[in-house]
């Protein structure tokens, strides 16, 4: 029975105040937060896969569809933030509602969004930074670029000879600086993604205005092409363009939106997080929600779907148009935008681990230790810092995000779950924000998010099955026994 133990609400509230980490983090700094851990390689990179492969025009549908999806995660997650704001986010919500092994699996997927998500984001950041390289003409080898695979594809292509040994040096740096901001401190890191956010909203204006001008509407039509059945490398059949190939290009734009949920985690850092953190949940999601419907009604407006570039979209948009200087600022602004979805993908992660640590569940010494004059968890940041900067450099970039992608489906749907049973468990509860419609509103975000999660490839699955796994050993090995709960005899 004692894995379903659930920490009690008094517990969270003591933990609060007991808390280390500076209260500094505004309503807008923390949308600023959210907005800095979003936009990033979905918008910039992966427009280009889903318009030209899957959905044609309808682009812009099919980041509807995946934004309503993403905002009955929202909702749920804003209700838990305001009743619950601690540091551990979707994990700490289970673990004061459904119990410790579900809280625990959650926290454990979490891992995969978070470390994953910043370990994408290095990748797709060192393919931006060797472009933006490119434009001065200067070029970073394959090797040196590349994870093995990747540099084996690259160079045969290339028709050059392929290397024996290759790693990924500049994804591999850029996490070393976004570690050392972080353990620098959560001011630093606010700063820091401030100012790129800025910079990131502005290209993005950019884009919508400037490309305005260059639409031709005859490249909207038919808006949805008609239907083709395909089948893929890896043997399955699928499709492409129709409703079909829409709701595809949602499961594929659906890794743009992550990152909202990135705005719990920091609930500890905030001055009112009550009431700020939902508030920044919602806000981020739906400053980007438009963003992204214009850009990709801009770009598949500007260039006929069919002819847009899949790697960098809206920087050969650009180019096709004949703006060749709008490239060399998309693609700054881009590398730029990036580092910040690193940054609070990381620091998301290294506040989950302090939760976890907090209750127990984790060793305090590594996950739980912070800086004595900078106040961050400066252990487990490192740690972050080694396995994204090991992984980036030595992995393919869509066998992580596909790993990122359904770790944060899972957490997703888990925290539709907590939210419809804290509700009927505790009505009584004081709730600064309640779900609208929350049984419904639930349920719908729980089927949307097991829906995308049956379009994952089969080999992901394994993999996420085997992680799974682990964790569950971890669990009933070290956790369940160290645990708080456990020394309190709360069973
Ligand atoms: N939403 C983030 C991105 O697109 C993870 O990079």
């Amino acid at each position: 029975m004692s894995v379903w133990r659930i920490k009690p609400v008094s517990a969270f509230e003591a933990d609060m105040k007991k808390s280390d980490l500076k209260r500094v983090l505004t309503k807008w700094g923390l949308t600023s937060l959210g907005i800095g851990a979003i936009i990033g390689g979905g918008i910039f990179t992966l427009t280009g896969i889903a318009a030209h492969d899957y959905a044609g025009p309808a682009l812009a549908l099919s980041f509807v569809i995946a934004g309503i999806g993403c905002l009955f995660a929202s909702l749920c997650y804003a209700e838990f933030a305001s009743v619950l704001p601690v540091e551990g986010s979707a994990y700490a919500y289970a673990y004061g509602t459904v119990g410790e092994l579900f809280a625990w699996f959650i926290g454990w997927n979490l891992i995969l969004e978070y470390m994953m998500g910043a370990t994408t984001v290095a990748v797709a950041w060192s393919g931006y930074f060797c472009k933006l390289l490119h434009l001065f003409h200067l070029d970073i080898p394959i090797w040196l670029s590349n994870d093995l695979a990747t540099a084996t594809e690259k160079s045969l292509a290339a028709g050059i000879t392929a290397p024996s040994f290759a790693f990924n040096l500049p994804a591999l740096l850029i996490t070393w600086v976004v570690t050392a901001i972080l353990i620098k401190g959560i001011q630093e890191a606010a700063k820091t993604n401030n100012v790129i956010v800025i910079i990131k909203i502005a290209v993005v204006l950019f884009v919508i205005i400037v490309g305005a001008f260059y639409i031709n509407t005859e490249n909207w039509t038919p808006f949805i092409p008609s239907e083709i059945n395909t089948i893929g490398e890896d043997g399955v059949a699928g499709v492409k363009f129709g409703f079909g190939g829409v709701l595809t290009a949602a499961t594929i734009v659906f890794f743009a939106y992550i990152g909202f949920d990135a705005v719990s985690t920091q609930a500890g850092e905030a001055i009112n997080p009550k009431k700020d953190v939902p508030f920044a949940i919602i806000a981020s999601l739906v400053i980007c929600t438009v963003l992204y419907i214009l850009v990709s009604l801009v770009l598949t407006g500007m260039v006929k779907y069919d002819q847009l570039d899949k790697a960098a979209p809206v920087a050969s948009a650009f180019s096709a148009i004949g703006l060749n200087w709008a490239v060399f600022i998309i693609t700054l602004a881009a590398t730029a935008g990036l580092t910040s979805v690193m940054l609070v993908m990381m620091l998301g992660q290294t506040r989950i681990f302090l939760g976890m640590a907090k209750d127990g569940l984790l060793p305090r010494g590594l996950f739980g230790t912070l800086h004595e004059k900078f106040k961050t968890p400066y252990k487990s940041t490192i740690l972050v810092g080694l396995i994204v900067s090991i992984v980036a450099a030595l992995t393919p970039i869509n066998k992580v995000s596909e790993m990122c992608s359904m770790g944060t489906l899972l957490a997703f749907a888990m925290v539709c779950v907590a939210v419809m049973i804290l509700r009927y468990k505790k009505p009584e509860l004081e709730r600064p924000y309640r779900t609208p419609a929350v049984y419904l509103v639930g349920c719908l975000g729980v089927a949307f998010n097991i829906f995308l999660m049956c379009f994952v490839r089969k080999e992901t699955w394994v993999a996420f099955l085997i992680w799974g796994a682990i964790g569950i050993a971890v669990y009933f090995i070290y956790s369940k026994r160290n645990s708080n709960l456990e020394k309190q005899g709360i069973e």
